[in-house]
């Protein structure tokens, strides 16, 4: 064989491996799609139902086909299997989006994941959710080629409905409450909820323990406001409180008939602080 045949005939076997290892990371890939939506849905029954029911893993299947194919430049193909892909699923990815491995979207119908989004791996989605941007329709040929998209990094959880908005980060292992409208960056392991959305709690209890603010537990007030509020309020009566036994412990020191019409002046006005403070003594 001539040095060009030798040539020729390496590399075709060269190209020919790289094929192979390229289709076995795709299959394995497939393989742990398959694995993250069997992990994260309770009613998932086998793999093969996954295959064949859940337009989440459809949805996928779409996006990474469309997703290499903008890779390569091929745009409006790629643009037209996403759109194949949305009226299969109803879920609506820009092949230009970054996914990451894992990516699991439960029952998906009408989200929509921009363009510039970025999401990492093992990220969860449910339906109704928009990774989008602020005001798109503002000065759009200002916004070509912009991050104008949320980043989601490792292991984020997003609830039904939730929009997230702009070019903001929703840190590691943090979730957001269905329904929340999120427009500023989320930190890593907390739970955000409401419109806008707020950080309520970490979703460590443990942790959270910790984080309560003024060291008084406020149970059942879900709204962050209210909580601060609530939180105001025992940390008023705490002190009223205090002040009370200090002032126990005065009239104990100094006794005598004289201080009393004083002292009893003073106790009344305390009263009226924590009728106030909506405190109890
Ligand atoms: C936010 C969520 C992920 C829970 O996260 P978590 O870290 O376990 O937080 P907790 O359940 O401990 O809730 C933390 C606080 O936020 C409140 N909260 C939770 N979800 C909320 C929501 N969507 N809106 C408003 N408040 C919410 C809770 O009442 C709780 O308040 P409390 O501490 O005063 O009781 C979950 O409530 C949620 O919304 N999941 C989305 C699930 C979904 O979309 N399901 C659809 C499947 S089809």
């Amino acid at each position: 064989m001539d040095a060009l045949g030798a040539l020729t005939s390496n590399t075709g076997r060269l190209t020919c491996c790289h094929r192979y290892k390229e289709k076995r990371m795709i299959f394995k890939r497939f393989n742990e799609d398959i694995d993250a939506f069997m992990a994260r849905d309770p009613a998932a029954q086998s793999r093969f139902e996954v295959v064949l029911c859940y337009p989440g893993f459809h949805s996928l299947l779409y996006y990474r086909l469309s997703n290499w194919l903008w890779r390569k430049n091929w745009r409006l193909l790629a643009r037209f299997i996403s759109s194949v892909g949305r009226l299969v699923t109803l879920i609506e990815i820009h092949p230009g989006a970054e996914i990451g491995r894992r990516f699991v979207i439960d029952h998906g119908s009408g989200i929509v994941i921009g363009e510039t989004s970025i999401i990492g791996d093992d990220v969860t989605l449910y339906q109704g959710v928009t990774l989008g941007g602020v005001s798109p329709s503002v000065d759009s040929h200002m916004q070509i080629d912009q991050k104008r998209h949320p980043t989601l990094a490792n292991d984020v959880i997003i609830g039904s409905g939730a929009q997230i908005l702009g070019p903001i980060v929703i840190g590691e292992g943090a979730r957001v409450g269905a329904n929340a409208v999120v427009h500023k960056d989320v930190p890593a392991g907390v739970t955000a909820v409401g419109i806008p959305a707020r950080v309520v709690m970490p979703r460590d209890k443990e942790k959270a323990k910790e984080f309560v603010a003024y060291g008084e537990p406020v149970d059942g007030v879900p709204d962050p406001v209210l909580r601060t509020i609530e939180d105001l309020r025992n940390q008023v009566t705490a002190l009223m409180k205090h002040v009370d036994e200090l002032d126990n412990r005065l009239d104990g020191d100094v006794g005598g008939e004289g201080n009393a019409e004083a002292t009893s002046g003073d106790k009344q006005t305390k009263q009226k602080v924590i009728a106030a403070s909506g405190g109890q003594s």
